[in-house]
């Protein structure tokens, strides 16, 4: 098999960031858990939260919407080293060699293709990588006896028939794309798997909309080609990268008319799963948790406190609603305060400004 090791970085290069998780590099692995899509933007965050609580990390990506330096910037944040795997996760066969080199204690689910747009134009690539990802982990995972997993869903799959803001009882809506089907057929599958198996535990997290990046600006969201999300296009409005943002759509029946969104800060999405780690790993079968903040912004508070914290002016224009835009999406966090003891602690200026540090320090990603 094709495996890569990142490389180690000494202890003593460790900067210490202000994690609200943990800074302590005292305290002993607590267990060991693979990232399979790992050295993605979430997974990549989520790796430093894991490091710095005391867990052990293993990333196994195919670098198809990432890349290998992310893993190595990790190492550099915490001071501790990451095995990595290049392989595909579809691939049971190189899969296995993970698993079998390691006791896994927990597997977190972030390989997916994500671009909504894409998954319109291309929706046999989307469910063959999206669906065959998450059989190929669980079909591991139970030739392992491994029990735990913890998936990447999205808000998404709420649908447009339940009303804001949403409650993790509701039933899952209907879908305007192949992406967020393939978030409800795998919510799906891995309920299915936990009622067969009653052994197994099923974390499944609907994120909403994670932006920002890690403190130190040095891991953040890097999009191939053109940004498809709201920040990452402002980020690079903001760099010169682009010329203006067009807003999509100003007769919503919001406040202002611009769609609203409930934006998350990254590293505080990331602490949710370790949180969701620790849950797992003391339950069984299947439980949902919405990760947002409860408040709804809008496109045009984003642009101005994005502007107001960064002292950037960000050119913007006001275009057509974007198809299958909903005018609303936001959350009710409260089943992860009171189950997970989790909530999210950076505000939307704090989210605007780190996004500003990752990109002014990496204008063109991680490609430099
Ligand atoms: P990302 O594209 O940055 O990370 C996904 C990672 O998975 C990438 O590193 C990619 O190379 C890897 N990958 C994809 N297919 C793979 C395969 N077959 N084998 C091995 N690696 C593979 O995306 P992200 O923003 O970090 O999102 C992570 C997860 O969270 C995804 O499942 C996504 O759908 C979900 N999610 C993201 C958002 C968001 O706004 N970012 C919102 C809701 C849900
Ligand atoms: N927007 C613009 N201009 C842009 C980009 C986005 O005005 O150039 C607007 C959108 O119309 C929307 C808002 O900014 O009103 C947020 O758009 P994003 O694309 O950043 O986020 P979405 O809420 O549309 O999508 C996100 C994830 C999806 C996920 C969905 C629901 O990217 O993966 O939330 O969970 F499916």
């Amino acid at each position: 098999m094709s495996r890569k090791a990142v490389g180690t970085v000494d202890k003593t290069e460790k900067i210490c960031y202000n994690s609200f998780i943990t800074c302590n590099m005292e305290v002993d692995p607590m267990s060991t858990i693979l990232l399979a899509g790992g050295a993605g933007y979430i997974g990549s965050h989520t790796a430093v939260s894991l490091l710095d609580s005391g867990h052990d990390v293993i990333i196994a990506d195919n670098f198809s919407n990432s890349c290998p330096e992310a893993v190595s910037r990790v190492e550099k944040i915490t001071g501790k080293s990451v095995k990595l795997y290049e392989l595909d996760i579809k691939d049971t066969d190189k899969l296995s060699a993970v698993f079998s080199e390691n006791n896994v204690d927990a597997v977190i689910h972030f390989a997916g293709l994500k671009a909504v747009g894409e998954s319109v134009e291309k929706p046999v690539v989307y469910y063959r990588n999206n669906i065959d990802t998450t059989l190929s982990l669980l079909e591991c995972m139970s030739r392992y006896g491994v029990k735990n997993i913890i998936f990447s869903s999205s808000a998404t799959v709420y649908g447009e028939e339940n009303p804001v803001p949403y409650t993790e009882e509701m039933k899952r809506g209907t879908c305007t794309n192949p992406y967020g089907w393939t978030k409800v057929m795998m919510e799906q599958i891995l309920e299915d798997a936990a009622k067969a198996d009653p052994e197994l535990s099923v974390v499944l997290l609907r994120y909403f909309n994670p932006i920002g990046a890690h403190e130190s600006g040095m891991i953040g969201e890097d999009p191939q080609g053109i940004p498809n999300n709201l920040m990452p296009y402002v980020a690079q409005v903001a760099v010169g990268r682009r010329e203006k943002l067009t807003i999509f759509g100003r007769d919503y029946e919001t406040p202002d008319g611009t769609c609203r969104r409930d934006y998350i800060h990254v590293c505080d999405l990331a602490d949710g799963h370790v949180k969701a780690i620790d849950y797992a790993l003391d339950h069984k079968g299947t439980e949902v948790f919405n990760l947002g903040t409860g408040t709804p912004y809008s496109v045009t508070e984003i642009v101005e406190t994005f502007q107001r914290v960064n002292g950037i002016e960000i050119p913007h224009v006001y275009g057509s609603r974007r198809a299958g835009d909903l005018p609303e999406s936001y959350a009710n966090a409260d089943k992860a305060l009171s189950i997970l003891g989790w909530k999210t602690r950076r505000d939307l200026a704090d989210m605007c400004r780190d996004t500003w540090n990752w990109q002014k320090n990496n204008p063109d990603g991680y490609r430099k």
